[in-house]
């Protein structure tokens, strides 16, 4: 290890004389699970992963499940990958024989994929069946990635599976969004199959998807087509003004009063789902090939500046015990876990990609939004007794809010995993494992203002130096040079 921020900024600078241009941080190797700087240990996460795989059951669930496991089993094939190796997956592409080493063959994710698609009734355009147009399209990425890893005429690993049915079942759902979903006038996809309704929501599971599909498919119109939703997604959602400036409303129902399912609040899974979707579209965008990056650098700028405007104002708003508010401009909604595990997990990539990418480096995370997500991290990682435990030594999350009711905090939930879940706030626990895990890997200090970290003794939250100032004086070599 390094031990000096002058050493580092040294090492940092005579990197960039053999690397592309646009990397300021060095790329080290995608590392899978925990690493040493993690709070979390082997036993909850086994947890989190047990928890989820009992509970993760609907649509989005299951994406948001097997997004989880991509980002913290399987780094290499993630989009967030420091190489750009995940976007050229084929039947040949190596795997350690092991599934302890370095880069395991991502066998659960196949085989789920492979379920996915032998469940699914043969006509039914949905990869699984939703009142939900977009919740389906979740697991999409999924799908290809599996049918990817398979030989032309082979079965998906360890199933019945063709590849070619896993490629028509993708087919269809890209259909089922593209040809037979309702839109706005200007384009936007619902997120309902029965009537136009835009939910922040949807930004997780279609664009995504999307642009996952057009980079390993090298299509361009779909990686522009995963931005302009987004774009629109922005454009009906964004509160221009009051107390949560910048951050978006839940749902938005064009039709107005004949539905009760209009929600102006600025939920905050809502919000932390737009981030961290949009995060996803940016990795795919300029991650996977050297031309994208130049093609699609004012799209990904925007991405990013849409990030931060959600990261930003996020963590602007008060927090209860250290948590966001389920509503976050509302103090009095409860405090809520789950977003707040997303937006932690969001700040880190963003802060990730913004300094690895200098097109992207005016998005990067201000150091007071990120020693805040390093206090929250901290706060959701206590194990002190004489501050509230928010995941159990078995792994579960609280407090968090109910999935089916989203106004609603989820009760029954139980330490020991007997009771209700969150299978969306389980995964989330591992994004933020994930992201943060990337972010250090990559040359990136952790910080937290320990005033902010609940239960915290106001001592020991002071953890290392800002890595900013450091990709501020690389940027400023760069510039002599
Ligand atoms: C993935 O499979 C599709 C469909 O067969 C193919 O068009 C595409 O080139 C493949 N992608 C990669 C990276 O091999
Ligand atoms: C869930 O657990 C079963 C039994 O251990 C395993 O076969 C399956 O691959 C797991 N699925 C996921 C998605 O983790
Ligand atoms: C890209 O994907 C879209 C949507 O599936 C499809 O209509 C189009 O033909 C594809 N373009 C290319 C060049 O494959
Ligand atoms: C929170 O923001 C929403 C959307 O802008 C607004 O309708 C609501 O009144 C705000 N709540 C408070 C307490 O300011
Ligand atoms: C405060 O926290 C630090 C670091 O975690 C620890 O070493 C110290 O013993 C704590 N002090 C008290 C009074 O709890």
């Amino acid at each position: 290890m390094l031990s000096s921020p002058v050493l580092l900024a040294v090492a940092l600078f005579c990197g960039l004389a053999t690397a592309s241009p646009t990397r300021l941080l060095a790329r080290r190797d995608d590392v899978p699970g925990l690493q040493s700087g993690s709070r979390l240990t082997e036993q909850q996460v086994e947890g989190v992963e047990g928890l989820l795989n009992r509970t993760a059951t609907r649509s989005w669930e299951i994406g948001a499940h097997l997004q989880a496991l991509l980002e913290f089993r399987y780094p290499a094939l993630a989009p967030f990958s420091f190489d750009d190796d995940w976007a050229s997956v084929s039947p040949s592409t190596s795997f350690s024989s092991s599934a302890d080493g370095d880069n395991p063959y991502p066998y659960e994710i196949v085989s789920a994929a492979a379920e996915i698609v032998a469940s699914k009734p043969d006509g039914q355009g949905q990869l699984i069946s939703d009142g939900s147009a977009a919740d389906p399209a979740a697991v999409g990425a999924f799908v290809v990635l599996a049918a990817n890893l398979t030989e032309e005429g082979a079965n998906l690993r360890g199933s019945s599976v063709g590849r070619e049915a896993a490629w028509s079942a993708v087919e269809g759902q890209v259909r089922e969004l593209l040809e037979r979903t309702p839109r706005t006038g200007d384009g936007a996809i619902s997120h309902r199959v029965s009537e136009v309704q835009l939910w922040s929501d949807f930004v997780y599971m279609v664009p995504p998807f999307f642009a996952y599909l057009g980079a390993l498919t090298a299509n361009t119109t779909l990686l522009q087509l995963a931005y302009d939703q987004a774009r629109l997604y922005r454009q009906y959602l964004r509160a221009d003004s009051g107390s949560g400036q910048g951050l978006w409303r839940h749902i938005y129902v064009p039709s107005g009063g004949t539905t009760d399912e209009a929600d102006p609040g600025l939920w905050a899974t809502g919000n932390a789902w737009a981030a961290a979707g949009m995060l996803r579209v940016v990795a795919s965008l300029i991650n996977a090939d050297e031309d994208w990056e130049d093609d699609f650098e004012s799209q990904a700028g925007d991405l990013a500046g849409w990030v931060r405007e959600i990261v930003e104002a996020s963590w602007a708003l008060p927090r209860r015990n250290g948590l966001l508010h389920n509503y976050l401009n509302e103090t009095s909604s409860f405090a809520d876990a789950a977003s707040t595990a997303l937006m932690v997990a969001s700040t880190y990539r963003l802060a990730a990609l913004a300094s690895e990418h200098s097109g992207l480096s005016s998005s990067a995370p201000s150091a007071s939004a990120l020693s805040t997500a390093e206090s929250a991290y901290l706060t959701l990682t206590t194990t002190s007794s004489s501050s509230t435990v928010h995941i159990s030594p078995a792994g579960v999350l609280s407090p968090v809010a109910n999935p089916m009711s989203y106004a609603d905090q989820l009760d029954n939930v139980r330490a020991d995993g007997s009771g209700s879940v969150s299978p969306e706030g389980q995964a989330f626990v591992l994004n933020m494992e994930s992201a943060r895990r990337d972010f250090i890997e990559e040359g990136g200090t952790v910080s937290a203002d320990a005033r902010e970290v609940e239960g915290s003794n106001g001592s020991g939250g002071k953890r290392a130096l800002g890595s900013l100032a450091l990709g501020v004086a690389v940027a400023a070599m760069l510039a002599v040079v």
